[in-house]
């Protein structure tokens, strides 16, 4: 349980506000839950019973617990039920003047003191805080989905953000029991800049006609250790959640060559094959029909594995030396974020600096694409024979 007393409001009811505030009631908060939308309001409300029941059955949570947690949660039809508290997590739609127009609501409810964060995975907290008279009390708080199993939280303040608010917030999400790191207000923060090659690359491979999805998908769960291959995980994730991500950090970035969406995605996306959720995405999931095997080359598949690693360690140290974040968060942010086997920069360790170097400067090479220019910090790294660990 937190020490934290002050109560905690969330808006927007939907997948992420309802766990966060599962999550701010089970730490020992008050928490008020808040949506537009009534029906909205009503699922989260059931959602939580049935989370919390389910919980009691597998004995991990008492009744007396559960019950304290479902008191503790109440749900509001309007902001002005934001008053005591003393930090809120919006959680809305992903919209940057719906979201405006809400900060600017909010700071005309809640005291001077309180924290107003948002859980926003594409936009510039900077340009939320924006809307406020006090943007220095505007943060990023970025759960991962489904917020109440996903360790990781990133912390991101934007420029204007006062440190104090930064630390409090860092405190207060520790106290509920979240792996914390901290993140520079860039697109895609950590976890949704660095990942984008696991993605992208894997489909390149396809598109070059090197290997199927089911050898790809093969290829970094034998020779890397990944839970799931990169179309399985993209089939979860949704082909429409995953193509936006990556256009709204391709666009972000000014265009960047290295973030450039695959049209293989766009068009899933716009036959509304989404993956599972939707019956079929890279792979069919209507029943009765098997998914098809991998071609098991250990050559190939060491190869497809290597090229994949090799993009996401070169993503990994730009991020290091853009500053981004620290080294460590950028290891801890892509094992308790995504269920890396490893930190990338720690793995670039093993591999050796000059290998990983070589490497992507043969792509490079090879190519003659901006796509796979190496990091400087990895071509400085080589040149003074550094590693990122000591
Ligand atoms: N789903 C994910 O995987 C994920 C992960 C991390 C962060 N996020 C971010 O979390 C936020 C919410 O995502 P989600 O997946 O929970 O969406 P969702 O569609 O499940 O829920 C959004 C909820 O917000 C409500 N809403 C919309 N406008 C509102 C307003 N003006 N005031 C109050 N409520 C309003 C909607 O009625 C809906 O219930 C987005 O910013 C998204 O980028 C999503």
């Amino acid at each position: 349980m937190t020490d934290i007393k002050y109560m905690v409001g969330v808006i927007g009811s939907g997948a992420m506000g309802s766990g966060i505030a599962q999550i701010a009631a089970t730490a020992g908060h008050e928490v008020v839950l808040y949506d537009t939308n009534e029906s909205a309001l009503d699922k989260a409300k059931t959602a939580l019973k049935t989370t919390l029941a389910r919980l009691i059955e597998k004995q991990k949570l008492s009744e007396a617990l559960a019950d304290d947690i479902l008191k503790r949660t109440k749900y509001v039809s309007s902001l002005s039920d934001f008053k005591d508290c003393g930090l809120t997590i919006e959680a809305i739609v992903e919209n940057l003047s719906v979201k405006q127009k809400v900060f600017s609501e909010l700071e005309t409810v809640v005291s001077a003191e309180c924290i107003l964060a948002s859980n926003t995975s594409s936009l510039s907290i900077t340009a939320i805080a924006s809307a406020c008279k006090k943007p220095e009390r505007v943060i990023g708080i970025h759960f991962f989905n489904p917020a109440p199993l996903m360790p990781l939280v990133e912390i991101i303040p934007g420029i204007a953000t006062d440190q104090q608010v930064t630390k409090e917030a860092k405190k207060v999400i520790d106290s509920w029991k979240k792996v914390t790191v901290l993140a520079k207000d860039t697109p895609g923060f950590i976890v949704n800049r660095v990942a984008r090659p696991f993605y992208g690359e894997a489909i390149r491979i396809y598109e070059e006609g090197f290997a199927d999805f089911a050898t790809i998908d093969w290829a970094l769960k034998e020779f890397g250790g990944f839970k799931m291959g990169p179309f399985e995980l993209m089939d979860m994730i949704g082909n429409d959640i995953n193509y936006t991500v990556t256009e709204t950090v391709w666009t972000q970035l000014f265009y960047d060559q290295r973030y450039k969406p695959s049209l293989t995605q766009k068009r899933l996306f716009e036959a509304k094959r989404f993956g599972k959720k939707s019956g079929q995405g890279y792979y069919n999931y209507s029943g009765g029909v098997s998914m098809p095997s991998p071609k098991k080359d250990t050559q190939l598949g060491n190869d497809i594995f290597l090229r994949v690693l090799i993009m996401l360690i070169n993503e990994a140290a730009d991020a290091l030396y853009l500053g981004v974040a620290s080294r460590d968060d950028i290891d801890l942010a892509m094992t308790k974020g995504v269920n890396y086997p490893q930190g990338l920069l720690k793995w670039a360790d093993e591999i050796g600096i000059g290998k990983v170097t070589d490497l992507i400067q043969y792509l490079y090479e090879e190519y003659g694409e901006d796509r796979y220019r190496p990091s400087f910090l990895l071509k400085k790294m080589v040149k003074a024979n550094q590693k990122f660990y000591h």
